[in-house]
């Protein structure tokens, strides 16, 4: 599928089908639309009344015009209240058109959308992603595709001529979210710490990133005892991937993003009862995954920054080999944690993985990780929680998630809470009382960092979804691989 920007009239453009965005207050026809519903003998008018459209956002209507029309079909979708226009409301919208396009077999579709906050830009930038995000479609694991008849071939950016660097920059940064996507739908038996490593490998080699890739006797070196810990009951090898960007001239900062890996998480010997959702534990990669997707795109955009791209991957099994319950495990910064519970791993790896990072002499580190069920009892399956104790960085996410329309809710680091995670008998627990789990969590990753800022994000919740929702189809969503290339990038 081409994307362009042009500056073709919507009255003059011609294809399969024109899509015309419209607020929810303005759907009255006036000035050229006035004179394009002319042209279609009222068309637009009528499916307008006839679909009772208001412009709500997520609607859309859609109809054929006659047959010696130059375009075949017009269809319009709605941008919700124009008060509160948002890049998002153009990447929801953008997602609704590219779907019914590809929904009415249309091979070219010509797309109009106002302009948000006088930056053609950002907005050509947001249509693209929705479009691109919207239009992916995962069939790897399916021996036949669904898919059939025609297939969107070309769709034009009405009004947005010259914006050819911005869909560019849509397409890259959405390449990024497909792979993560594709790394967190892919089940345990496909995506292992052998074949992260690997995709890791394919990202340094075709985008000049520089790799190094820990077995496990670095990491026993490197006195990852917590990382190991976690990784000793599976057949298979742990993996801990570090991946460099660096620019060309002198980076303007240096920053680490560091992700759980966790390619399958069944709980270890306190294992995931059935119910749990220990099926879906296939997604508890989520975090590096991103981190990896994160990788590809900013290796394709190449901003003057240095990134490290940081992930500690395993399995969290069960055999003979496996952690006990009230195992002591010693991290690499020499602090020592009982496991009283086997399936708080995330942050086991976690704690080695950051250790790891803020010897790398950065200014800032952020992690991400699918670590607790609390966080999704607590903001549900739409919003990450965003753990910091430094406002700027804070400030940060929250305008890079204001850009992506990724949702972050900021969550306190009460620190009298660590009291749930005091053991008799080593450092500290991995696992405090169930009331206020994310947070203890958050408070047990803290003890591995020492005085650079840092901001943690649970995104047990947003990784995946069970239906569709705007441009994310049902499964994996990239999650929050938008909202860090656009940290990095500002
Ligand atoms: N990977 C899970 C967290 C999770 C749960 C992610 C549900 C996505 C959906 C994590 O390793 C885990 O098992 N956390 C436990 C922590 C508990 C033992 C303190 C949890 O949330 O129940
Ligand atoms: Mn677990
Ligand atoms: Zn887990």
């Amino acid at each position: 599928m081409d994307l362009r920007g042009i500056d073709t009239p919507r009255l003059e453009w011609t294809g399969d089908c024109l899509v015309i965005g419209l607020f929810e207050d303005a759907i009255d026809l006036t000035g050229d639309l006035a004179d394009l519903d002319q042209k279609l003998s009222g068309t637009l008018a009528e499916l307008i009344a006839e679909a009772e459209f208001k412009g709500k956002e997520g609607s859309s209507a859609i109809t054929r015009v006659g047959s010696n029309s130059p375009i075949r079909k017009i269809a319009v979708v709605g941008l919700g209240k124009a008060d509160g226009l948002k890049p998002e409301s153009l990447r929801r919208a953008a997602a609704v058109a590219a779907r019914l396009g590809k929904k009415e077999k249309c091979k070219t579709l010509g797309l109009s959308m106002p302009v948000w906050n006088s930056d053609p830009a950002l907005t050509a930038q947001a249509i693209g992603e929705g479009i691109e995000l919207a239009l992916h479609q995962d069939t790897r694991f399916k021996s036949e595709t669904e898919d059939k008849g025609a297939k969107l071939e070309q769709i034009d950016l009405l009004g947005l001529g010259g914006q050819d660097a911005a869909i560019t920059r849509a397409r890259q940064i959405c390449l990024g979210v497909i792979l993560a996507r594709e790394l967190v739908a892919a089940p345990a038996n496909i995506v292992t710490p052998i074949t992260m490593a690997e995709t890791a490998e394919a990202i340094a080699r075709e985008y000049g990133l520089s790799l190094e890739i820990l077995e496990q006797n670095d990491c026993e070196k490197l006195g990852m005892g917590a990382f190991l810990g976690v990784a000793q009951a599976s057949d298979l090898p742990p993996k801990f991937i570090h991946l460099t960007y660096k620019p060309a001239g002198t980076p303007r900062k240096k920053v680490a993003i560091v992700g759980k890996g966790l390619t399958f998480d069944s709980g270890g010997l306190n294992i995931k009862p059935t119910g749990s959702g220990i099926e879906m534990m296939k997604t508890d990669m989520g975090g590096a995954a991103a981190t990896l997707g994160a990788a590809k795109a900013i290796g394709l955009l190449k901003p003057d920054v240095e990134v490290h791209f940081i992930s500690a991957v395993t399995e969290n099994m069960v055999s003979g080999r496996a952690m006990h319950p009230g195992d002591i495990l010693t991290a690499s910064n020499g602090k020592t944690i009982e496991v009283n519970n086997t399936d708080a791993e995330g942050r086991l790896t976690l704690a080695d993985a950051l250790v790891f990072a803020e010897k790398l002499g950065v200014e800032a580190i952020v992690d991400l990780a699918t670590l607790t069920g609390a966080c999704v009892v607590a903001l549900g399956d739409d919003i990450a929680g965003l753990w910091t104790a430094d406002d700027t960085l804070a400030n940060q996410i929250s305008k890079a998630s204001e850009l992506s329309g990724e949702k972050f809710w900021r969550m306190p680091m009460e620190d009298k809470y660590f009291e749930g995670l005091k053991s008799v008998v080593a450092d500290m627990k991995n696992t405090g009382p169930r009331p206020g789990g994310a947070i203890t969590a958050a408070l047990f990753l803290k003890q591995f960092i020492k005085d650079t800022a840092w901001a943690h994000l649970d995104i047990a919740g947003p990784v995946w979804t069970d239906k569709e929702n705007g441009y994310n189809s049902t499964g994996a969503t990239g999650f929050p691989v938008r909202t860090l290339v656009n940290w990095v990038l500002n």
